[in-house]
Order: C-alpha cells, then sequence, then structure tokens
C-alpha cells in the first residue's frame, strides 16, 4: 500500500435514494459480490491512505451507516438532495482547510485505486482534475465541453445541453479531485438555476477555468470501473463483470476453472498450486484452499480452509470448517461451522456434522448426524447412525474415542462416551458410557413367526 499526499480527503456520496432500484434497501447497501456496494468504494478510498474519509447518506442513513459500520468513517447527513454540489458542500465543515478533495460515489463500486491515485496526482493540491471517458452512447451523462482550443470549459448536464453539445461522446464519470480551499469556495457560489433545479457539483468546472486554474483530464484504467448502478440489471453486469475480473485472476494464478463464467467468490479466495475447481461453485467469506483440492460441482464454501489433496465433491456445503489433507468430503455432505476434520477423514452422502472434530482417517460415509462430538481417530460411524445432541433444552457432548466401530441406525443420546476400541451393533440406543474393547448391543432379539398371515382387506 503506497501512501498518496498525507493531506488527501475523500467525500462519498451516497445520499439517493435509487428510485430505479425499485426496492426498499438504500441503494448502497445492495450487494456486489456479497458486499455492499458502499463497502466497494470505501475499500477503495482506503487504499489511497485518505486524512479523512466522509460518506454523505440520505435516503436510509440510518441503515447505511449500520451495515456499513466503520471506525474511520465520518458520516455526513443530507437531508435533502439538492444535487451532488450540495451534496459535497454538506461535507465541507468535517474536512481539513488544506489538501486535496477526492469524490466518489457509493454507487460507482469497481472504480480502482490506480486510477484514483493517477486522478489525485494530476490534481496536485492546485489543479483541478476530472476523470472523463468517452463512450459510444453518452446519453444521461453530463459532456466535457471544450473551448476552440480543445481544453475543458465547462460540464454540461444532459438535460441541459443543446444538440450539439448531446453529440458530444467524452462524458463526466462524476469522479474529481479538487484543492480543498478552492472547492469550497466554487461550492458556496453554485446557483440551481437549471433544467433540474439541482445545485450541480459540475458546475465547479466552469469557475475553475474563470479563475484560471489548470483542468486536468485523466480517463479509468479500466473502462468499466466508472460504471454506476442505478437498475437491477446494472447492478447484475456488474456483479458478473466483478466475477469474470476474480475468474481471471485465479486462471493466473494458476488455478483450473471448468468454466471461469460459472464461479462466485464473496470474499477472499486463496488457491495453493493445482487446485481446481468445477462448475457452479460459490466461496464466501475466506476461503483458502491448499495445493491439489479439487472443488466439484456445486459446492459452496464459507469461511473454511482445506488441506493439499482434499477432494470436496459435488453439492457439499462447507462453513466455519477446518479440513485436513487427503480428506474426501461429499457428494452432499454438510460441514457446518466450528468443525475441525484432520487428514483422511472421509465424509460421504448425506451426513451432517456441526461443532464437530474428526480424527485422522475417521469416517462417516453415508446417512449420518454428527454434532457436538469429539471423534477419535480411524473412527468408522455406520450409516443411519446420529448423536442425539439435544435435550430440548441444552445439548450435550458425544466423544468417540479413537478405533471406534460404530454400526448402522446408532443412536448415542448425548452426554455419552464410547471408549477406545469399542464395537457398537446396528441399530443401538446407546444412553450411557460404553466402555473401551467389546461389542455393545442394545436390540431386540430378532424372532419370526412362520404362520403369521397378512391381514386381508374386508
Ligand atoms: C452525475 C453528474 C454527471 C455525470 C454522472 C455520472 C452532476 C450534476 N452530474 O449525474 O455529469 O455524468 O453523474 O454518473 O453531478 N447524490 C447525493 N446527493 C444529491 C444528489 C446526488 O448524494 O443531492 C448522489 C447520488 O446518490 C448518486 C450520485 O450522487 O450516487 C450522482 O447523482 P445523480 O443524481 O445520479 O447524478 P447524475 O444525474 O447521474
Ligand atoms: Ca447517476
Amino acid at each position: 500500500m503506497t501512501s498518496s499526499a498525507p493531506s488527501l480527503q475523500v467525500v462519498v456520496l451516497a445520499a439517493g435514494q435509487g428510485k430505479r432500484m425499485y426496492s426498499s434497501l438504500p441503494k448502497v447497501l445492495h450487494p456486489l459480490a456479497g458486499r455492499p456496494l458502499l463497502a466497494h468504494v470505501i475499500a477503495a478510498a482506503r487504499l489511497l491512505s485518505p486524512r479523512h474519509l466522509c460518506v454523505v447518506v440520505g435516503h436510509g442513513a440510518q441503515a447505511v451507516r449500520e451495515r456499513v459500520a466503520a471506525a474511520d468513517v465520518v458520516w455526513v447527513g443530507q437531508e435533502r438532495q439538492l444535487g451532488t454540489g450540495h451534496a459535497v458542500l454538506q461535507a465541507m465543515p468535517h474536512l481539513e482547510d488544506e489538501g486535496t478533495v477526492l469524490v466518489l460515489y457509493g454507487d460507482v463500486p469497481l472504480i480502482g485505486a490506480e486510477t484514483l491515485r493517477a486522478l489525485v496526482d494530476a490534481a496536485g493540491g492546485d489543479r483541478l482534475a476530472l476523470l472523463t471517458q468517452e463512450i459510444a452512447d453518452p446519453k444521461g451523462y453530463g459532456r466535457i465541453a471544450r473551448d476552440a482550443n480543445g481544453r475543458v470549459a465547462r460540464i454540461v448536464e444532459e438535460k441541459d445541453a443543446t444538440d450539439a453539445e448531446r453529440a458530444i461522446r467524452e462524458v463526466n464519470t462524476g469522479i474529481l479531485a479538487a484543492p480543498r480551499r478552492k472547492l469550497a469556495a466554487w461550492l458556496s457560489a453554485l446557483r440551481n438555476d437549471n433544467a433540474q433545479g439541482e445545485y450541480y457539483l459540475t458546475d465547479v468546472v466552469a469557475a475553475a477555468v474563470a479563475e484560471g486554474v489548470a483542468v486536468e483530464v485523466r480517463h479509468p484504467r479500466a473502462a468499466h470501473e466508472s460504471l454506476g448502478v442505478n437498475s437491477m440489471a446494472e447492478l447484475a453486469s456488474l456483479e458478473r463483470r466483478f466475477q469474470m475480473n476474480q475468474a481471471a485472476r485465479l486462471l493466473e494464478s494458476g488455478v483450473t476453472l471448468a468454466d471461469p463464467s460459472r464461479i462466485d467468490v464473496r470474499g477472499e479466495l486463496a488457491c495453493g498450486r493445482d487446485v481446481s475447481i468445477d462448475v457452479n461453485c460459490i466461496f464466501e467469506g475466506r476461503v483458502s484452499l491448499a495445493d491439489g483440492v479439487h472443488i466439484g460441482a456445486n459446492c459452496i464454501l464459507r469461511d473454511s480452509t482445506v488441506g493439499a489433496g482434499t477432494e470436496i465433491r459435488p453439492f457439499t456445503l462447507v462453513e466455519g470448517a477446518v479440513i485436513g489433507a487427503n480428506a474426501r468430503i461429499g457428494p452432499y455432505a454438510r460441514i457446518r461451522p466450528g468443525t475441525q476434520l484432520a487428514d483422511d477423514v472421509h465424509i460421504g452422502n448425506f451426513v451432517e456434522v456441526k461443532a464437530s472434530t474428526f480424527g485422522r482417517g475417521s469416517k462417516a460415509n453415508h446417512l449420518a448426524y454428527v454434532g457436538d462430538s469429539s471423534v477419535g481417530s480411524a473412527v468408522n460411524i455406520g450409516a443411519g447412525t446420529i448423536t442425539c445432541n439435544y435435550d430440548g433444552a441444552n445439548k450435550h457432548r458425544t466423544v468417540i474415542e479413537d478405533d471406534v466401530q460404530i454400526g448402522s441406525d446408532v443412536q448415542l443420546v448425548a452426554p455419552v462416551t464410547v471408549g477406545k476400541g469399542a464395537t457398537i451393533a446396528a441399530g443401538a440406543t446407546i444412553v450411557k458410557d460404553v466402555p473401551p474393547g467389546g461389542l455393545t448391543l442394545t436390540e431386540a432379539k430378532q424372532v419370526t413367526d412362520p404362520g403369521w398371515k397378512r391381514p386381508r382387506k374386508k
């Protein structure tokens, strides 16, 4: 992280309602890759190490402040949205007198720190720097109007533009950097006698030109960085863009993706060498996959660590777990928070494991529930076996020591301990501790009535 001029201050505009989202959630709280739009912008701003980070909120201010709680953010209210210039003006009293102010937007989430750094550098401390872009269809944007010498003269909003101005394809992204003192003066002098009756931030450009302040222009490093979210369609399209970028990074680092357009990373995914990921997998929070991990199709992993050589088979959900090396999980397994599986563990189809530890080489291959349990090493848990860990009021622990063999359809009524090397016969209901070694069975004797007749319909 390089820190730019110590006097950089950032203002993020996030007061708008987002009418075209047709949602009761404030626009900047809609998630992109699992995080609110505004959180992406704040993260980009932080990479510049600003002195102050001000966010201007209005619609849903309370919800926004709660959801995007951040100790380094100064929240500024804008009760009525009287325009972008009015919005930035609200932040002024919360900024230091000197330095450069960078204006960002809470609904432009893909903006990159390198683009911003270049813009702040262009502003220098005494110039106005605008982030502009040539686009094929400039409709709706403010246009960059230049004089006969090609120098920026002003920004004209679509609704105030003449036909000739509307033909201009260089548009204002909205993002700019300006000297703090001058910006304050320009903002205080703004008028709202325009087509929208708003105080336009963009009018500071003409003010700068009138004062002879140099206006610099920079462009985003990647075209999509300046895209904003005004509708669900735009949100979905930025989500795909973001995911494609992440997939590209994974491919570049040597991860095999069966289809880069069918992976979603909503957080941080760290991969070792020779990791392969099949289609339709979702990674949330912090997930780390060691060398040689293979993730089958349609898996969801959240806040988990997977050891080298482990295979997560299709349709498996892993949450808050630590899985060792060379393990085999799934298909159709559910690993819940607080679970730690040692190396060589096998968890098979329709097995749910919650807040439990499994020692090396232990297996539960089919149809089982293991909750609040400590399972030793080399244990085999048969199909249909469940720990009865809940008495309706409290959860109790089950301890299964090393080398235990549990047959099919066993109920272990916790709290209970099964001693080392014990074998439990199929169908047993274990209500008290089982001693080490030996065979424990509780099932009724099997009897046959050879003369029995099936009932018949009357
Ligand atoms: C603005 C620019 C336009 C640029 C476009 C890029 C102005 C006058 N125009 O137009 O040149 O091409 O962005 O998308 O600046 N906001 C507030 N408080 C307000 C008004 C707006 O916080 O009082 C926030 C909105 O929530 C939004 C952003 O500022 O995130 C932009 O406002 P919006 O009204 O969408 O501006 P545009 O008309 O798109
Ligand atoms: Ca807009």
